[in-house]
């Protein structure tokens, strides 16, 4: 695996797939860089924590960053490009060009300002990788309808592939941030998969998804619970406070990912 820190060194071969990252990598992420192995000649991983997204300095600031880890988890997954750019690189001074994208709605409303930060740096990596396919999470749902609205919108030139959420023993999706969990805090989290399950059961039923999902938190607020509309396929998502952690998840009721 080539460890590249600048554009100009990124020399790629053949059909690219690119996984974009913020780094602190789990079995979500190596998921992703699987479904680009299986299908693309260089698989390349991006690994940028980018300031524009965070809403709290205080959340920048603390985010886990272990590049060394990283990078071993991303040679054994069979990536051959980690693609590591620094601040400067990727936000010269006097940088001021962003992607301003129509972000109403569940992560949109909550965070403003974050979609329009996570669609800029996304661009800029597709403009500076060239992959014909770049792969995101379901976990993140929205930043994937987001990502795919830009690419149609503004006729950039690959396939997004979206692969499914994976999750721990637990039932608690993998996130970069659960390491800031107490084992408390930990036990207190699952009741936001548990709570989309029996959403989903709801719907099953033919009851009102939101509504079963949102009686379901055990006395605890989410911030929200919403339908999302991704490509063909409704998931049903939510996001929950822990502590000092904000979480995030969702589960397909209807259609499949692509
Ligand atoms: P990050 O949180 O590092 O996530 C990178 C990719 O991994 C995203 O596409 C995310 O949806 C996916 N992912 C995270 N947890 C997952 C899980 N449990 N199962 C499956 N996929 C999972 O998302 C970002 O970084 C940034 O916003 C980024 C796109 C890199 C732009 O800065």
């Amino acid at each position: 695996m080539k460890l590249v820190r600048t554009a100009a060194k990124l020399a790629l071969e053949g059909e690219v797939g690119l996984v974009p990252t913020m780094g602190a990598l789990h079995d979500g992420h190596r998921s992703l860089f699987r479904a680009a192995r299986a299908e693309n000649e260089t698989v390349v991983a991006s690994l940028f924590v980018n300031p524009a997204q965070f809403n709290a300095a205080a959340d920048l600031a603390a985010y886990p960053q272990d590049e060394a880890r990283d990078a071993e988890i991303a040679e054994a997954e069979g990536v051959d490009v980690l693609f590591a750019p620094s601040l400067d690189e990727m936000y010269p001074p006097g940088f001021s060009t962003w992607i301003d994208v129509d972000d109403a709605g569940a992560e949109g409303a909550a965070r403003p300002g974050h979609f329009r930060g996570v669609a800029t740096v996304c661009v800029k990596l597709f403009n500076l990788v060239r992959p014909q396919r770049a792969y995101f999470g379901q976990k993140d749902a929205q930043q994937a309808v987001v990502i795919r609205r830009v690419v149609r919108d503004l006729d950039l030139p690959l396939e997004i592939r979206v692969v499914g959420t994976v999750r721990d023993e637990d039932g608690l999706a993998f996130s970069s941030r659960n390491v800031w969990l107490s084992p408390e805090e930990r036990a207190l989290a699952l009741a936001l998969p548990r709570a989309l399950a029996a959403g989903k059961e709801a719907y099953t039923l033919g009851a009102d998804a939101v509504r079963a999902t949102r009686s379901s938190f055990n006395g605890m607020q989410p911030d929200y619970v919403e339908l999302i509309e991704l490509g063909d396929a409704t998931v049903l998502a939510a996001a929950l406070r822990v502590g000092q952690t904000r979480l995030i998840d969702n589960v397909l009721l209807k259609g499949t990912l692509s």
